[in-house]
């Protein structure tokens, strides 16, 4: 029905236009009771053997929805009612920007993918910090907060731009992720290099265990699908030596040639970043490539093309706790949990391992 409704409805609207009214439709459902109740009755049934844990924190299940969806933690609830079982907020920048002129998102129907330039465009931390202060949570939900960087803000006063958004949110944050991977505000990819990444992710640590004293509030770091895998590596290495708690990979890409893309040439050449199933193969090679790495001593987190079941399994062989989507919402629509949840829960059953947790990183450990 969705796919009819999408083919009729949000195909022939501009996608922001169209991510607008969904956003507006999920928002209100969450807000009248009964509809709410039947609503996660119907698209969020919990499996026991999904149960997870990742840095501390207690989860339904392994599926979350990625960054970027709800930038302004004003949805958390309703999107926990569509069956995600933790939500990351933002990108929140230290200050509030309108993000790049429209039009700035695009779909690519026949890759099923999209590529957008938003360029964080949020209400700044200051009103998220305010609005997560005062929410009365309905689920219990795993919230994390990404923070970036303020598009006017010098590169040399990025870190202090990242310190003021953690003191603002990090009392607020399940877990805290220091994105350096949106390909849409110049120059932030490069704080991914490790002599910037350094003193990046050491102020923000230690502005989170200043503003939330009583806590340690997990940090992660979100990184991009081009990095070359001796940056893959090098990233790997400065978060065990930093103690960070978790790496999400990966964020949208830049690349287009090589992916093969079947969509108009126009479309594909739209400047952006590229998400949805053309990612899938780069991010589960980089997922893979930092489990080598780092095994066990790091949370990873997959992200980039998990349309269905079998790649979130796939994702969890390579080494991820948690798996993350954001793309295939778009073309799945209000069931993409749904089923994800119910054909992970089916593949784990007639799989070798007792537990989501023991099938962490299988693929990879057998293969080194
Ligand atoms: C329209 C759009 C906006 C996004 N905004 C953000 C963002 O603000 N911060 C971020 O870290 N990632 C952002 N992302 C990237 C996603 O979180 C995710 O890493 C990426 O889309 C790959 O996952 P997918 O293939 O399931 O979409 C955005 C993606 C899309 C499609």
């Amino acid at each position: 029905m969705y796919k009819i409704f999408f083919q009729l409805v949000f195909r022939r609207m501009d996608p922001e236009a169209a991510h607008h009214l969904a956003f507006r439709w999920i928002r209100l459902a969450a807000r009248i009771p009964v509809l709410r109740t039947f609503v996660a009755a119907a698209l969020a049934p919990r499996y026991k053997e999904l149960r997870t844990e990742a840095f501390g924190l207690r989860m339904h299940g392994p599926f979350g929805l990625a960054a970027g969806f709800d930038k302004n933690a004003v949805a958390i609830d309703g999107m926990s009612m569509l069956g995600f079982d933790h939500v990351e907020i933002g990108t929140v920048t230290g200050e509030a920007q309108p993000g790049n002129p429209r039009k700035r998102m695009f779909r690519l129907v026949a890759d099923r993918a999209l590529i957008n330039r938003m360029g964080f465009n949020n209400d700044g931390s200051l009103a998220v910090a305010a609005r997560l202060a005062t929410r009365e949570a309905v689920f219990r939900t795993v919230v994390g907060v990404n923070i970036g960087k303020t598009k006017v803000v010098p590169e040399a006063e990025a870190v202090g731009d990242y310190v003021k958004s953690a003191e603002r949110l990090a009392p607020y944050a399940d877990y805290l992720v220091v994105n350096v991977s949106s390909p849409n505000t110049p120059g932030l990819r490069s704080l991914q290099a490790v002599d910037q990444l350094r003193p990046l992710l050491t102020a923000v640590r230690e502005a989170a265990d200043r503003v939330a004293a009583n806590r340690r509030v997990p940090l992660l770091v979100k990184i991009a699908p081009d990095l070359a895998d001796e940056d893959v590596d090098a990233v790997a290495d400065l978060a065990v030596e930093l103690g960070l708690d978790g790496i999400i990979a990966t964020n949208t890409t830049i690349a287009r040639d090589e992916l093969g893309l079947r969509s108009d040439p126009a479309l594909v050449q739209e400047t952006g970043g590229l998400s949805g199933a053309p990612l899938k193969a780069r991010s589960l090679e980089v997922l893979r490539r930092l489990y080598a790495r780092v095994g066990d001593r790091i949370t990873l987190v997959g992200v980039g093309g998990i349309e269905n079941a079998e790649d979130a399994w796939q994702r969890i062989l390579a080494g991820a706790t948690l798996v993350q989507g954001y793309s295939a919402f778009v073309y799945e629509g209000p069931f993409y949990a749904r089923a994800l949840h119910k054909g992970l829960a089916a593949r784990l059953r007639t799989s070798p391992y007792a537990t989501l947790a023991d099938a962490v990183g299988a693929d990879v450990r057998k293969t080194v």
